[in-house]
């Protein structure tokens, strides 16, 4: 049998993070995968993390099932966080998942339970996992425009043109804050526009938000998301603790199914249970518990909120070095986009031939569509690639 089974492509983003680490050259840097980096190059345990697992070590005293959906309370907790008051709680059905990939997965699960015919309209570009998970279902992708590498913001109107071809029933897959891979994101008048228009077409919105507090702060960062959810009928929302909470390999994450109407709420809880339990059964328990123990314990949740706020700026700092260092170097201001961008990533927006000889000729390493992670550079390094940048030709 294993006979018919053929190579699978490599995932871009974890090939790269392979060929980093066999790069034997001491000044190296490793803009690839998403993991947040302080200025050492090390990916810390949050603190508040930290004492919560203290905590639950000296407390917990079970390792039993929770349930299908995971703890309620961690549920609650995330929603509050997310949504804030935009919509009813009674109006959020939710289950844990293992990570926001989990999320996002189990989402498209519910979109081809609930409507097989579905099309899926994703941004180009997008998260190239979004692309693999959705062929690997067999749900067919339409892209919208969303990058203008002209200018490195949004081509909104594009984004507006191609979302008309959306039919009812049909998924529009938008990333909640910080645009993983172009940095780039819509204005609050553009998202309510983008609510327009997936309401008039009958289409639904599905939100992935996975650096929520990493862009603008954690309200802000949430509003675009508690506008659709408050503005459509539906609205399916996949969250992801990695990034905010720092708890990459715990693999903890949320999924909710946001319906206004009456009565809807029980059987979507149903069905999202029903996923948990054929596709893993029990979600993890453990980072979702130390979550929940954060956001319920008021000195906990102000010091992570502090410490989160500490790697926002940090990356904004680090956004607007460039930029300066880039104006200064090429005595104009065409980088100036590296500023206006949020959360982790920026797309350059050059060819994949320029990537190359960034990684041959100065050991730095980005994805092959020029997406860069900013929290991979320091002050030691911000001048030095911008240096590269120069010296390539972009
Ligand atoms: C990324 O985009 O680099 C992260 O979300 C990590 C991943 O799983 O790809």
């Amino acid at each position: 049998m294993f006979e018919h089974l053929k190579d699978q492509p490599a995932d871009k983003i974890l090939a790269l993070m392979q060929a980093f680490k066999d790069d034997p050259r001491e000044d190296k840097i490793d803009l690839g995968v998403g993991v947040y980096k302080d200025a050492q190059g090390h990916t810390p345990i949050m603190r508040a993390i930290k004492a919560a697992e203290k905590q639950l070590w000296e407390t917990e005293e079970t390792k039993s099932y929770t349930g299908l959906a995971g703890d309620p309370a961690f549920a609650d907790r995330m929603i509050e966080l997310i949504l804030g008051d935009a919509v009813e709680r009674g109006a959020v059905a939710a289950v844990a998942t293992p990570g926001g990939t989990g999320a996002v997965r189990q989402g498209f699960d519910l979109v081809r339970l609930a409507n097989p015919g579905a099309k899926v309209f994703v941004s180009d570009p997008t998260w190239p996992n979004h692309l693999s998970i959705l062929k690997h279902m067999g749900l067919p992708v339409v892209p919208y425009r969303y990058f203008d590498s002209e200018t490195g913001g949004v081509d909104f109107d594009g984004m507006v043109e191609d979302l008309k071809h959306a039919e009812k029933g049909d998924i529009v897959l938008l990333h909640g804050c910080c645009h993983n891979p172009t940095g780039a994101n819509l204005t609050m008048s553009q998202w309510q526009e983008v609510a327009d228009l997936v309401n008039k077409q009958g289409a639904v919105p599905m939100i992935d938000i996975a650096y929520q507090g990493f862009g603008d702060g954690l309200e802000e960062d949430a509003a675009g998301t508690r506008l659709i959810a408050a503005h459509c009928p539906e609205t399916i929302i996949a969250a992801s603790c990695s990034k905010n909470f720092g708890i990459y390999r715990e693999r903890t994450g949320l999924l909710m199914a946001v319906a206004h109407e009456a009565g809807r709420q029980k059987t979507n809880q149903g069905n999202l249970a029903y996923l948990n339990r054929q596709n893993y059964s029990f979600p993890p328990d453990h980072g979702a518990r130390l979550v929940l123990m954060v956001l319920g314990d008021d000195a906990l949740r102000a010091d992570w909120q502090a410490e989160l706020e500490e790697v926002r700026t940090g990356m904004l700092r680090l956004r607007e070095r460039l930029a300066g260092e880039l104006r200064e170097l090429s005595g104009s201001d065409r980088f100036g986009f590296l500023a206006q961008h949020r959360g982790m990533f920026s797309r350059l927006g050059c060819a994949p031939d320029k990537v190359e000889a960034l990684r041959e000729k100065h050991g730095i390493y980005m994805v092959g569509d020029s997406r860069m992670n900013i929290a991979g550079l320091n002050d030691e390094t911000v001048p030095k690639l911008a240096r590269a940048i120069i010296d390539v030709g972009i």
